[in-house]
């Protein structure tokens, strides 16, 4: 090497050390939206056909990170929900319960091989609208949904072994009504089971994110399904209530707010309607001294970072055994500041943008109320964009139980530390609380994890790992969480009777 080279190559090493020195800087790497194929105006998809809602009443819905409108969506009335319900019903008694299991379950394969082919454009689809890192919807929400689908269809025609000595028999119509959190996924968790058990739909996607449920709707086309098995449509709450209130429904399944849930459970007592309920949660991530301490800090920036905590089962309240907990919360602090905040399209972003202006005003409030309280926050010095809805990822130090911030479900990226001493403290304290959901528990010992694991009042507990799903696995709660179970075997049984 010449004396030059040598003096260039030093000069690249030393550039690079400051690099270092200041955080990694990242160049842009922004998906390309250019093969993505939205309609200007979406209408309902009613009996396999794209009807115009009959008060001609249309929303925008509108990128969250840069405030952009994609597209009009269709307003469905309670008279359009009840063409829905009637094309559901037609449906069931005429095509979908005379067809064979092993035909049902055809078409869900079918139906789980186009979203596969299909999977960048709905990647994209969710990220434009609903906000979350591209990295996620590619590699997490639009697999699971596939799959979802993939492991339900192996059911449909095995319903005799699922359930042995007992005859599974449908229900008939399943009104569904999804958040914006995962839409996607939650249009495959609620239509999957439902139709490998001989049951029709009518599903109901959030106003802020109804894109990919009704580009769904176009993979049942391509897929062949017959006309009325599942029928989508939009609009807001008070389409949601046209279906909870709909007579001919015969079972709802709602994911969403208690406060919500809690309006279904009271409008569907006295009638015959089956009802799942999946609403809130305020999960405990609980560190022992004895545990892997990196892996741990990883699994909680991934327990309340991921998808911006719009996350039912977000590791909200996390709680740090005392020896260890300065080490965890100075290594937690240092991954934060390494968390990039931004463009959800950007393959790099770690934290997208919030889903809407209401979710962001929600948080913004909860932070204020943090600091009131007295808790000390926590955020790393980052540039948010200027359009669009972000919110730092958030720490709030000596809190206590008293505290609504440790206390209600904050949905967004924050995260409420507290510490304790022993087992049977840490176990008063993250049971104390009106969810039931999930919980973390982050151990060298196996002994531990399952002492821990019988006590945790919360329906999936995740050992050492954080934030993972999988179809086989049931998911649900306890208490203010919620009602039934989605996914696996257990996932099944809502949209069966057993004689
Ligand atoms: P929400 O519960 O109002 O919305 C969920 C779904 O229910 C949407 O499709 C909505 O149109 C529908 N809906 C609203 N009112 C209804 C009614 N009376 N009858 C039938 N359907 C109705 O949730 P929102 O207002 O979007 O979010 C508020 C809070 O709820 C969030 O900040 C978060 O704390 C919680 N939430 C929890 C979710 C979860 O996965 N468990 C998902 C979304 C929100
Ligand atoms: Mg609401």
């Amino acid at each position: 090497m010449s004396k030059k080279q040598d003096k260039t190559q030093k000069a690249a090493i030393a550039d690079l050390a400051l690099d270092f020195s200041s955080g990694f800087k990242y160049e842009p790497a922004p998906e390309s939206s250019s093969h993505v194929k939205l309609e200007k105006q979406y209408e309902l998809f009613i009996d396999g056909k794209w009807v115009a809602p009959i008060d001609e009443k249309y929303f925008e819905t509108t990128s969250p990170a840069t405030e952009q409108v994609l597209s009009r969506i269709a307003e469905a009335s309670a008279a359009d929900v009840d063409k829905a319900v009637k094309a559901a019903r037609n449906a069931y008694e005429n095509v979908w319960s005379k067809i064979s299991a092993k035909e049902r379950g055809k078409y869900l394969f079918r139906i789980a091989r186009i979203i596969q082919e299909k999977a960048r454009e709905f990647a994209v689809i969710e990220t434009m609208e609903g906000g979350k890192p591209i990295r996620e919807s590619r590699d997490i929400d639009v697999p699971l949904a596939a799959n979802h689908f993939f492991y339900y269809a192996g059911w449909a025609d095995k319903l005799e072994y699922a359930f042995p000595g007992k005859k599974a028999n449908s229900i008939g119509v399943a009104g569904q009504i999804i958040p914006w959190n995962f839409p996607l996924l939650m249009a495959a968790w609620k239509i999957a089971p439902a139709l490998a058990a001989g049951n029709t739909v009518v599903l109901k996607p959030a106003e802020t994110t109804s894109l990919t449920a009704l580009k769904l709707a176009e993979v049942f086309q391509e897929a062949g399904l017959p006309a009325g098995v599942v029928n989508i449509v939009t609009g807001a709450g008070a389409t949601g209530a046209a279906i909870v209130n709909h007579p001919d429904v015969n079972k709802i399944a709602f994911t969403g707010s208690t406060d919500v849930g809690k309006i279904i459970q009271k409008a569907i007592a006295g009638t015959n309607k089956k009802l799942t309920l999946e609403l809130g949660g305020k999960a405990a991530n609980i560190i022992f001294e004895d545990a892997a301490i990196d892996q741990a800090v990883e699994g909680i920036v991934n327990g309340i970072f991921f998808n911006q905590g719009h996350v039912c089962c977000a590791g909200s309240r996390l709680f740090v055994q005392e020896g260890v907990a300065d080490k965890v919360i100075k290594k937690l602090k240092d991954r934060m500041k390494s968390l990039i905040v931004g463009d959800p399209m950007d393959k790099n972003t770690d934290i997208g943008a919030i889903n809407s202006k209401e979710q962001l005003k929600k948080i913004n409030d909860y932070l204020k109320i943090g600091v009131n309280e007295g808790a000390e926050i926590f955020q790393p010095a980052c540039t948010l964009p200027k359009k669009g809805y972000f919110c730092a990822p958030t720490l709030f130090l000596h809190t206590s139980q008293s505290h609504r911030i440790v206390q209600e479900e904050i949905f967004g990226p924050v995260l409420a530390i507290q510490t304790f001493r022993t087992v049977e403290e840490v176990l008063e304290k993250a049971n104390n609380t009106p969810y039931g959901l999930s919980a973390g528990v982050w151990t060298d010992k196996g002994s531990k994890i399952f002492n821990m694991t019988t006590k945790l009042k919360a329906g999936v507990v995740w050992a050492n790992t954080y934030n993972k799903f999988d179809p086989a696995s049931p998911f649900g709660g306890y208490k203010e969480s919620g009602i039934g179970r989605e996914g696996g075997l257990h996932g099944l049984l809502p949209y069966l009777s057993l004689s």
